[in-house]
């Protein structure tokens, strides 16, 4: 089970030579190099893909489920036309962050539809490769979210709810009966 799962979609493999005056002059190895370093220093264990295909990238975000406790995507092109990518996403419980290099809403009017923003957290864009970097801290933010509700209900107990009825109550139960027992004691021991 990774922390997050990364995913790059069609066409973000030639980020570099790829319009960089829209998208800038980082490649994805670079992007990913920069994820992962941000990835270590966060604590959080990554994992990054990327596909051109859309039925991959469903069954990644499928796979996720079980094997990720968060997405940062960038699905490119399909963020404005995938019924089936959307669909994919909805199904998944953890955070869900989407990014885009370039400002979607100052482009062409095709482009300022996202079908995946809807069942997202949230949505970082414009920001270059920069996006990224602030995507992967949002995600990292809203597992930290998580973690802290879930601590909390351990200490509450909701997590240990039987071996709470089983250990904790009949150590209470006893506890009860400790002073009794010294008193008992003491008055054998005044007699
Ligand atoms: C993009 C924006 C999309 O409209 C486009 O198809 C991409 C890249 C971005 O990051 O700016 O491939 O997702």
């Amino acid at each position: 089970m990774v922390d997050v799962l990364v995913i790059f979609g069609p066409n973000l493999n030639m980020l570099g030579t790829r319009e960089p005056e829209i998208y800038g002059a980082d490649s994805m190895a670079d992007i990913m190099g920069a994820l992962s370093d941000q990835a270590v220093d966060l604590g959080r264990r990554i994992e990054m893909m990327q596909s051109n295909d859309e039925g991959v990238l469903v069954t990644a975000i499928q796979k996720a489920r079980s094997d990720a406790a968060a997405i940062l995507f960038n699905l490119a092109a399909y963020t404005h036309t995938s019924v089936a990518l959307r669909d994919a996403l909805a199904m998944f419980d953890g955070p869900k962050v989407e990014v885009h290099l370039s400002n979607n809403d100052r482009r062409e009017t095709f482009r300022q539809v996202s079908l995946t923003a809807g069942v997202s957290d949230g949505s970082i864009v414009g920001f270059g490769a920069d996006s990224f970097r602030l995507g992967l801290d949002a995600v990292h933010r809203l597992l930290l979210r998580r973690e802290g509700a879930g601590a909390i209900r351990q200490i509450r107990g909701g997590d240990i709810g039987w071996p709470r009825i089983f250990v904790m109550w009949p150590l209470l139960a006893l506890a009860a009966w400790a002073p009794c027992l010294a008193l008992y004691s003491a008055k054998v021991v005044w007699r």
